[in-house]
């Protein structure tokens, strides 16, 4: 994704404790970050904790000379390509909505012309209050997008809605409003995560696969403005922001999503680790020890699944299907055979012996093997920066038609 400037204003609540992890991951993303803070804010957050994470200096104060010298508050308002408010406290909302401009964070949303985001955070009573919901209101007519509040647990005791965002979370909502929506219109189908072949009532087969690739995916093809539908199998990852998610376990449950899903999707890409085998008769009772004398050996019969990326490829149309390709060793030819068995229009490789990249991290290296025998070999990035290559990628193909 390009870099953008993200101006991020942080108000007076206990989740401004999340900001300098909100900056180091708009930073990671490659976002050049400034903050600005409320007083208040100042009490849950230390603002060289945060010029340390942002590598900027932090602007607080409307009236001091030194950091209006350095940039004004209207030069830091046209600076942003992005104003982040996060955590949005009601009361700084509240002002929002007025047009109230009696501090430096204030004014400053009130003079930008850049998109705002907010993520609020409040005590659950604050966040249903009437006041605060008709605030909101206002402020989403005029165009100004949100980012949570979460339920759980809260700070001040409470239970419910309040929570901000995790940082992950608002940093992808922020960089869905950067991007411009190239995939418009287009539903998008993507496959992530492991499947769990049952066993027993208890049991399963399963594999190393986080989902994460797969996820940032998903994430990616919203981010771009596809309407994307998500089929996870098993993993813990929070549902990216603005995705349509269907949760699956087997390989089968799989299938039957990944088939409805299928006749209205432009675009699939297959990037779950879909069991190639599973357990003949899973026992829908828990398998007893004592069913076995001391010693005896147990064979579990394996059946085979279904190939799901082969079978919609043999019905692709004009779709652009994508899979992907685990390898231990051969990479290249390996992939290369795959795709030709599959018949999709390209194969994201993978070589799971590497220890940095692959299974489980946030950092993969891939390569892109083509049908026409071209293989084009990625650095080693972030996985929203391979999502981010694959949909550059799949966009040329198809503007190639
Ligand atoms: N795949 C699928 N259905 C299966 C197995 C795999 O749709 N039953 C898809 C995966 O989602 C991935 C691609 O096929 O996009 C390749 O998966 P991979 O596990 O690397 O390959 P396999 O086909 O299982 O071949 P092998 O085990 O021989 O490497």
């Amino acid at each position: 994704m390009e870099p953008h400037r993200i101006l991020l204003a942080i108000s007076g609540g206990i989740a401004a404790y999340k900001a300098p992890e909100l900056v180091r991951t708009l930073k990671r993303d490659g976002h050049e970050v400034r903050c600005m803070l409320t007083p208040e804010a100042e009490r849950f957050v230390s603002p060289l904790s945060l010029q340390a994470v942002s590598g900027e200096s932090v602007r607080r104060d409307l009236f001091d000379p030194g950091e209006e010298g350095e940039i004004d508050h209207i030069g830091l308002a046209d600076w942003a390509d992005l104003v982040l408010v996060a955590p949005a406290t009601a009361n700084l909302l509240a002002k929002m909505a007025h047009g109230l401009a009696n501090d430096l964070v204030s004014a400053v949303l009130l003079a930008t012309r850049a998109p705002i985001l907010v993520a609020p955070a409040m005590n659950v009573n604050m966040w249903s209050h009437p006041a605060t919901q008709a605030n909101l209101e206002t402020l989403r007519a005029r165009g100004v997008a949100t980012i949570g509040p979460e339920a759980g647990e809260l700070a001040c005791g409470w239970e419910g809605l309040g929570r901000m965002s995790d940082p992950a979370v608002v940093a992808e909502a922020a960089a869905g409003l950067l991007v411009p929506s190239s995939l418009e219109g287009l539903r998008v189908l993507v496959t992530a995560g492991g499947t769990a072949e049952p066993i027993d009532a208890v049991r399963s087969l399963t594999n190393r696969s986080s989902g994460k690739m797969g996820f940032a995916i998903a994430a990616e093809a919203a981010r771009r403005g596809a309407r994307v539908t998500l089929v996870a199998g098993v993993t813990s990852l929070p549902t990216p922001h603005g995705v349509d998610r269907v949760d699956v376990r087997s390989a089968l449950e799989m299938r039957e999503a990944v088939l409805a899903a299928f006749e209205d999707s432009a675009i699939v890409v297959k990037a779950a680790a879909v069991a190639d085998f599973r357990p003949v008769d899973a026992s829908d009772r828990k398998i007893k020890k004592e069913q076995l004398a001391e010693g005896e050996r147990m064979t579990l019969e394996l059946v085979q699944n279904p190939d799901i990326l082969q079978e919609i490829s043999a019905r692709k149309g004009d779709r652009t299907i994508v899979g992907f390709a685990a390898e231990s060793h051969d990479v290249v030819a390996a992939a290369q055979r795959k795709l030709a068995r599959k018949g999709c229009d390209l194969i994201v490789a993978n070589d799971i012996s590497r220890a940095d990249a692959g299974f489980e991290v946030d950092e993969n290296a891939v390569l892109f093997v083509w049908p026409s025998g071209e293989v084009e070999e990625l650095p080693l990035l972030p996985k929203t920066g391979v999502a981010a290559q694959l949909f550059d990628r799949i966009e040329k193909l198809r503007e190639r038609r």
